[in-house]
C-alpha cells in the first residue's frame, strides 16, 4: 500500500516534469521514425514514398479518417493491431508518437 502511493507519487513528479502539450502529443518526429521503420512495408507513409500494399490506406487518408473520429479512436487502434496486421506491440508512447505524426499529416 505505502510502496504504491509513492509509485504514483513518483509518476506523479515525473509527469509533471514534462511539458503537458508535449507529452499528450506526442513527438511527430519520432512517430515517423517508427512509421518509415515499422508500417512503410504496407503503407505509404510519406507522400516521397512510392510502393506500398494496395490494400493498406496511406497515412493521409488515416489522418483524414481520424480527423472526425478523433485521435483517440486512432490511438485506441493502434493499441489494438488489426488482425490484417502484424502484432506490433507498440508502446503507449510510440503510440502517441505515430498518432502525432498522422495528426500532422492532415490537411
Ligand atoms: C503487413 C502490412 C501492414 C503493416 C506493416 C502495417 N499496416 Fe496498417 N494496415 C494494413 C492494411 C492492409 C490495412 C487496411 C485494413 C483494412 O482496412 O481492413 C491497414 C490499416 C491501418 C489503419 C487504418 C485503420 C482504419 O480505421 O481504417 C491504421 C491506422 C494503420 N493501419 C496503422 C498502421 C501503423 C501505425 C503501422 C506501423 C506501426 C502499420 N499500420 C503497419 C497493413 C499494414
Amino acid at each position: 500500500m505505502s510502496s504504491s502511493l509513492h509509485h504514483s507519487a513518483c509518476a506523479l513528479a515525473m509527469l509533471l516534469s514534462l511539458a503537458p502539450p508535449a507529452l499528450a502529443a506526442g513527438d511527430a518526429q519520432e512517430g515517423q521514425a517508427i512509421a518509415q521503420k515499422w508500417c512503410a512495408a504496407c503503407h505509404v507513409v510519406m507522400e516521397t514514398q512510392t510502393s506500398a500494399t494496395p490494400a493498406a490506406p496511406s497515412f493521409a487518408a488515416i489522418g483524414e479518417k481520424y480527423r472526425g473520429k478523433g485521435l483517440a479512436a486512432l490511438a485506441a487502434f493502434l493499441a489494438d493491431p488489426h488482425p490484417v496486421m502484424p502484432d506490433m506491440s507498440l508502446t503507449r508512447q510510440e503510440i502517441r508518437d505515430l498518432t502525432a505524426y498522422i495528426d500532422a499529416l492532415r490537411g
